[in-house]
């Protein structure tokens, strides 16, 4: 397992170019399963997740083809025979759990693992086997396998309400009603960014869907879909990540490339608040970071609130006000792993129920830390480039995960991050 050595307090200057959307472009890779035919989709990036998902839906017999270099990735369905999802491959990628709505829509059967356990959690997919259910769907849970049909001619139809709003479970509801002959209503449904991109890209396709970027999608089964060509989104979350991290020291000076501020939603309202702030000229985000950064106490809501992707990296940058900040997750209660390896550093920090406290102003020192998950291991990177002499973050494979090429990224800019092989 690799591990960071990191030397903390150098401020970072230049140009950081932003990646293609993991979040985004799962949903299209699954998608693209439905379609007779090949689709390419560019911009996407070489993370172990988008690798991960390569090898699921190869297990179908799906062919799918992956330049790393170019970005590009082609999927052909045409020889898709065996519409399983293995827990070998589902239990290390959550969003492996798509295949069950994209197998149902192209081939009215499916076998997928249920997810396994996450670092936080729990992360239920009640809504996911509930909604298609209600569109018509033969659900059976078998031995940790989900074991699903639909009725000749695909789903018949009908309607469900999301309770809470989720992501994974709207996508999902897309994916199994696009094709097939009854018209299925998902109310409450999720907004995200990700979400408006799916249905752009199943509309392209073909597929019959009112209401898109409203909670309420009103989906015509139609009867073929064809393989597209199609560009993914860059990164929100690694965008909202790399502003908080330039606009921790008052001498940075980094230019975003390739961003699409519009996907930040209110995200962009609170980052001004701590008293940063951006210029953009085109796709770049020029950030200017503050004399002094003022604390900002947020809840995270789904979009457009506040990402609760983005609540361990707005702690850093909390620790480094002055004053008592404090981060309530709605939709992840538990999602605060960081904390504690955040209070070895020497931060004033602590957790109660669903919120952390944050009292900055207190100079970090370096040690060694741990990360537990994706977004946890990058706030501790942050934290580590900011803290006094020398600091290590373990199991760096967490990173991998969902930032192309961090280290060299930050390195380019003046950051001192080495990998080392543990
Ligand atoms: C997506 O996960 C993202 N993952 C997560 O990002 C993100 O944190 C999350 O949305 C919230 O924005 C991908 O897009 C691959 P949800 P998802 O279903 O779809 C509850 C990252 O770091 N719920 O919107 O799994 C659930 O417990 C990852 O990139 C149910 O109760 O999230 C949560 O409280 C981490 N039953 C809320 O809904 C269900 O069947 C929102 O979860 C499904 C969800």
């Amino acid at each position: 397992m690799d591990k960071f050595i990191i030397e903390g307090g150098y401020p970072l200057k230049g140009e950081i170019a932003i990646s293609g959307s993991k979040n985004a472009a799962l949903p299209l890779m699954a998608a693209a399963l439905l379609a007779d035919g090949e689709t390419s989709i560019e911009n996407i990036p070489g993370l172990n997740d988008i690798l991960t998902f390569n090898n699921v839906m190869r297990v179908t017999g799906a062919r799918i083809d992956y330049d790393q270099k170019a970005q590009t990735l082609n999927i052909n369905p045409d020889n898709l025979y065996y519409p399983e999802a293995p827990y070998e491959l589902v239990r290390k990628m959550r969003a492996s759990f798509y295949m069950l709505g994209a197998l149902l829509g192209k081939v009215g059967k499916a076998k997928v693992s249920l997810p396994g356990g996450c670092a936080w959690g729990p992360r239920p997919v009640d809504l996911h086997i509930e909604g298609l259910k209600a569109f018509g769907a033969d659900i059976k849970l078998d031995k940790g396998y989900v074991v699903a049909s639909v009725p000749e001619g695909g789903l018949p139809g009908g309607t469900y309400t999301l309770n809470p709003s989720s992501v994974g479970a709207t996508v999902n509801l897309l994916l199994a009603s696009v094709r097939g002959k009854g018209t299925c209503i998902i109310k409450n449904a999720a907004k995200e960014p990700d979400v408006v991109q799916l249905c752009d890209f199943l509309q392209q396709m073909g597929a019959d869907i009112e209401g898109k970027g409203t909670s309420k999608l009103v989906v015509k089964g139609v009867s073929k879909l064809n393989g597209v060509t199609f560009r993914n989104a860059s990164d929100r979350i690694e965008t909202g990540t790399y502003m908080l991290l330039a606009a921790m020291h008052p001498e940075s000076d980094i230019t975003l490339k390739n961003t699409n501020p519009e996907d930040l939603g209110e995200f962009a309202v609170w980052f001004k608040k701590t008293g940063a702030t951006y210029e953009i000229d085109g796709r770049d985000m020029k950030i200017i970071s503050p004399e002094k950064i003022k604390p900002v106490s947020v809840i995270t809501e789904i979009y457009p609130g506040f990402p609760t992707d983005l609540q361990a990296q707005w702690a850093i940058l909390m620790a480094m006000a002055e004053g008592e900040a404090h981060i309530t997750d709605t939709i992840y209660p538990d999602r605060f792993s960081y904390i504690p390896e955040l209070a070895r550093l020497g931060a004033d920090v602590s957790v109660k129920n669903n919120s952390a406290v944050i009292t900055g102003g207190q100079q970090l020192t370096g040690t060694s830390i741990m990360s537990t998950d994706l977004r946890a291991s990058v706030s501790l990177v942050m934290a580590a480039m900011y803290a006094e002499g020398t600091s290590e973050v373990l199991r760096v494979y967490h990173l991998d995960r969902g930032y192309e090429g961090l280290e060299h990224k930050l390195n380019k800019v003046g950051a001192r991050i080495k990998r080392v092989e543990e």
